[in-house]
C-alpha cells in the first residue's frame, strides 16, 4: 500500500498495572494515528497496541497473586483497555501475545529460522539462584552471592535453543551506516552503532526449559522448552498484521511499519535482535524505531517497588484528558528525560491553556457577542488593507498545516504544538495592540470586522491543528465557532489556583 502508515507501541507486560508511563507512549502513539489518518486518509493508517504476557516475570506475579497466568494476564490487560479507553485511545488493533494468531506466528518463525540453521541446539551456562530462579553475571553478584536475597548461587548447564545473532552482526553494522534515520533520535542512532562497533554479539539463548519455566510459547522443534519472551513479544509487530504463506513467505498489508514507538529501555531489542530476526526470515525492517525518554519522579524513576508509580487516571480526573495529554507532549521534548510532578502540569495549564488558548478563545467569542451579536462577521479579509500585524498571522496561518506535518513526521511534538502556541501568542498580542474597544467607539465597523475575521480564522486553524492532540479542546472549539453563527460555552480551561 502506498502512504501508508503503520505505527507501533510496545507491548506492555501484564505484571503491574499501568502508569503515566505507558500512556505517554500511548498518547504520543494516539496524536500521530489521528493526524496522520486526517493527513492520509482514515482507511491508510494502522495503530496497534496491546499486552506482552508470556515469561517469568508475569508467571510470578501471578503466583504471588495465586492465580493462573491467564487469568492474571487477562485482569491486567483489560486494565489497559480500560485505561486507552478513558484516554481515548484510537487504536485500531489490541494484540496479546497469548493469543493464537500471535502463537502460530511465532512458532512459524521459530520453525523457518530452525530449518534456515539459524537456530541451534547449545549448552547455557551461568550462575543460577534457585529460590530467585534468576541468572546472574560474575560481575553482578555481591561477594559471590545473590544480589537480591544474599543466599549462594549455583553454576548451571542446561541444554537451550540459540539465535545467531553473531552471524548478522555485520550486516547489521553495515546496514545502520547506510540508514541514519532508521533509529531516531540521533543520539539512539549513535548509541547503538558504537555499542556495535565496540561490542562482539553473543547468539542469543532464545528457550527456556519448561522445567524452569512453562508459561511461554513452545518451540515447535523442541516442547519441552518455551520460546524466550523477548523473542516470542517483538514477533508481534508481525503476527498482527499479516501471515506466512505456504513458501514462508511474511504476507501482509500493512508491513514494513513505518514506526516503532517505545522508551529508551527496550531499544537494543528493537534496534538489534528485532532487525537481525527480520533480515533473516528475508522480511523488510521497519523505517524507524523511535526512543523517547523516562518520566521520572523527583529524578528517580518510576516502578512498583519504590512506591512512587502515579495513575493516569488520578491526573485525567483532577486535570482533563485533554491537559494530560498537552502537558506531556508538551513540557518535555520528545527523546529526553522528563520530570513528572503536578506543580509542572498546573503551572503549563494555567499558563498554555488558561491563558493562551482558552483566553483567546473567551475573549473572542466575547467581542462577537458584544459587537455583532453573536454573528460572525462576513467579510473578505484576504485584502487587509495593509495591516502589517495582521498579515503576518495569515501567514502563519498558512504555514501551521506543514509545519505541524513536517514536525510530527520527526515525531517533534514540542515543535509541533510550538508552532500552534505561537500563532495563538500572534493573536492575543494583535488583540491588545489593536484596543478593538477604540474601533468600536471611533465606530471603524469594516476594520473591526476585518479583525475579528482573522481571529475567528486563527482559533479556527488552532482547533484544526489540536484536534490530533486535544480531541475533545478541538471538538468544543468547533462546536463554539464552527459555524457563522457562535455558541459561546463556558471558559475551555477555568484557571487553577
Ligand atoms: N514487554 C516489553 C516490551 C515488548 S515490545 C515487543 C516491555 N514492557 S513494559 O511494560 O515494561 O513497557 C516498557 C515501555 O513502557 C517503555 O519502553 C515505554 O514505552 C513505557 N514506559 C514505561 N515506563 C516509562 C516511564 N517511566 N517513562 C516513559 N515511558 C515509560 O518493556
Amino acid at each position: 500500500m502506498e502512504n501508508k502508515f503503520y505505527l507501533t507501541t510496545p507491548l506492555y507486560y501484564v505484571n503491574a498495572s499501568p502508569h503515566i508511563g505507558h500512556s505517554y507512549t500511548t498518547i504520543a502513539a494516539d496524536t500521530l494515528a489521528r493526524y496522520m489518518r486526517k493527513a492520509l486518509g482514515e482507511d491508510k493508517v494502522w495503530f496497534l497496541t496491546g499486552t506482552d504476557e508470556h515469561g517469568q516475570k508475569i508467571q510470578r506475579a501471578a503466583d504471588s497473586a495465586k492465580s493462573s497466568p491467564q487469568d492474571f494476564a487477562d485482569k491486567t490487560a483489560a486494565q489497559f483497555k480500560n485505561l486507552w479507553k478513558a484516554l481515548d485511545i484510537s487504536y485500531n488493533d489490541f494484540i496479546r501475545t497469548t493469543e493464537e494468531r500471535h502463537i502460530k506466528t511465532v512458532q512459524k518463525v521459530l520453525d523457518i529460522l530452525y530449518r534456515k540453521g539459524d537456530i541451534y541446539e547449545g549448552k547455557y551456562e551461568g550462575l543460577y539462584c534457585t529460590p530467585c530462579e534468576t541468572f546472574w553475571l560474575e560481575s553482578q553478584l555481591l561477594e559471590g552471592k545473590c544480589p537480591d536475597c544474599k543466599r549462594p548461587v549455583e553454576k548451571i548447564t542446561e541444554t537451550n535453543y540459540f539465535f545467531k545473532l553473531t552471524k548478522y552482526q555485520e550486516w547489521l553494522l553495515g546496514y545502520l551506516n547506510n540508514n541514519r534515520d532508521f533509529i531516531k533520535p540521533a543520539s539512539r542512532y549513535e548509541e547503538t552503532l558504537s555499542f556495535l562497533e565496540l561490542n562482539k554479539l553473543n547468539d542469543l539463548c532464545i528457550s527456556r526449559p519448561k522445567e524452569r519455566l512453562s508459561w511461554g510459547i513452545p518451540l515447535p522443534f523442541a516442547p519441552e522448552h518455551v520460546t524466550y519472551v523477548w523473542f516470542d513479544a517483538l514477533i508481534n509487530y508481525l503476527s498482527a498484521v499479516g501471515e506466512f504463506d505456504a513458501n514462508d513467505k511474511y504476507q501482509s498489508q500493512w508491513w514494513p511499519a513505518q514506526l516503532h514507538l517505545m522508551a529508551k529501555d527496550i531499544l537494543r531489542q528493537h534496534t538489534v535482535y528485532w532487525p537481525i530476526m527480520l533480515h533473516a526470515l528475508g522480511i523488510e525492517l521497519p523505517e524507524r524505531v523511535f526512543a523517547h525518554g523516562w518520566w521520572m519522579i523527583n529524578e528517580d524513576k518510576m516502578s512498583k517497588s519504590r512506591g512512587n508509580v502515579v495513575n493516569p487516571l488520578d491526573m485525567i480526573k483532577k486535570y482533563g484528558l485533554d491537559a494530560y495529554r498537552y502537558f506531556l507532549l508538551r513540557d518535555v521534548p520528545f527523546g529526553l528525560d522528563g520530570n513528572f510532578s503536578e506543580e509542572a502540569i498546573i503551572k503549563r495549564y494555567n499558563s498554555d491553556l488558561a491563558n493562551d488558548l482558552g483566553n483567546l478563545v473567551y475573549r473572542t467569542l466575547t467581542m462577537i457577542e458584544k459587537y455583532f451579536g453573536g454573528d460572525i462577521p462576513d467579510v473578505d479579509f484576504s485584502g487587509l488593507s495593509g495591516n502589517k500585524q495582521a498579515g503576518d498571522i495569515m501567514v502563519k496561518i498558512n504555514n501551521l498545516r506543514p509545519l505541524v506535518y513536517a514536525a510530527l513526521n520527526n515525531q517533534d511534538f514540542g515543535r509541533a504544538l510550538g508552532g500552534i502556541w505561537e500563532l495563538i501568542g500572534s493573536a492575543n498580542k494583535y488583540i491588545e495592540d489593536t484596543k478593538p474597544w477604540n474601533l468600536e467607539k471611533g465606530k471603524k465597523e469594516e476594520e473591526l470586522k476585518k479583525f475579528i475575521r482573522v481571529l475567528v480564522e486563527v482559533i479556527r486553524k488552532v482547533g484544526e491543528e489540536l484536534e490530533a492532540f486535544m480531541p475533545h479542546t478541538a471538538a468544543l472549539i468547533e462546536e463554539q465557532i464552527g459555524s457563522g453563527l457562535i455558541k459561546k460555552g463556558a471558559p475551555l480551561f477555568p484557571r487553577i489556583c
